[in-house]
């Protein structure tokens, strides 16, 4: 049997209808995964779980408690357990300059970054523990360590989101891995919502891969692999663990 092997292991990913997150479904899906596509926008997320060969599409808010506790719910209801969770839903500040970031801005980044990672791991966790691969994957951003103007608090709690995969590891262990990837900008609609336009303009695609290494953007799928990677056997050994994914930004 591969390594990336999961076959009658279930996966939910959280925000799955998006850029990171579909193309982690499709990864996971690929390697004979049911999937959880769990999303605030259903419509994408079922047409996430139209392309998979076993999966189902869920709404859920990952600010809202009741929400993530219904959803973590139906994925063990439908599939009959819980074996890998990706936190991968979040956001960017969208309030520009820090003056303009009102209290009411760092309450919602809190809850979309960092909450939603805290209690969707703390739910899926009575699951998770009956699982023979017990897996939490989180997405952070490369952001926590080489932050850019603009988003003091998304890249603070995206650090935030890396102590508490770390804390997470040391707590569970041995029986529940739990890792993370800090990926760099990826033309996702992420990137677009924190710009407010749906095409990025050249120059400021130029200004954005100026300090990669790697001379490019984050693949949505450079990510995915990194994600499927930490929750395989084949890193079986690696807990606490974030991986860059990142073309070199955080050494350059
Ligand atoms: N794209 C980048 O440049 C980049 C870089 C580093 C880290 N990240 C992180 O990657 C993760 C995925 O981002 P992406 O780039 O794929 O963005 P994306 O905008 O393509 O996808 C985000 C998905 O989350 C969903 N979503 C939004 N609010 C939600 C909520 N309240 N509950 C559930 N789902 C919700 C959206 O509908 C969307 O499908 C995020 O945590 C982001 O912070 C992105």
């Amino acid at each position: 049997m591969s390594d990336l092997n999961f076959e009658n292991k279930t996966v939910l990913v959280t925000g799955g209808a998006g850029g990171f997150g579909s193309q982690t479904c499709r990864e996971f899906a690929a390697r004979g995964a049911n999937v959880v596509v769990a999303d605030l926008n259903f419509e994408k997320a079922q047409a996430v779980a139209d392309e998979l060969a076993s999966a189902v599409a869920i709404t859920m808010d990952v600010t809202d408690e009741e929400s993530i506790k219904a959803g973590i719910q139906s994925a063990v209801d439908t599939f009959g357990g819980l074996d890998v969770l990706v936190n991968n839903a979040g956001a960017p500040n969208l309030a520009g300059p820090y003056e303009n970031t009102t209290s009411k801005d760092m309450d919602w980044l809190y809850q979309i970054n960092y909450r939603s990672t805290a209690l969707a791991s703390q739910y899926a966790l009575e699951h998770l523990r009956k699982s023979p691969i017990g897996n939490i994957v989180n997405v952070a951003s490369v952001s926590a360590k080489r932050p850019r103007p603009g988003s003091a608090i998304y890249c603070s709690l995206k650090a935030g989101v890396e102590a508490f995969t770390r804390a997470l590891a040391v707590e569970l262990a041995p029986d529940i891995r739990v890792n993370a990837v800090s990926p760099v900008i990826a033309e996702t609609g992420f990137v677009k919502n924190a710009m407010g336009t749906d095409t990025i303009p050249d120059e400021t695609k130029a200004s954005m891969v100026s300090g990669i290494p790697m001379g490019r953007p984050a693949d949505i799928t450079d990510v995915a692999n990194s994600i499927v990677f930490l929750a395989s056997d084949m890193a079986s050994f690696l807990t606490g663990s974030i991986i860059d994914v990142d073309g070199g930004r955080s050494i350059s």
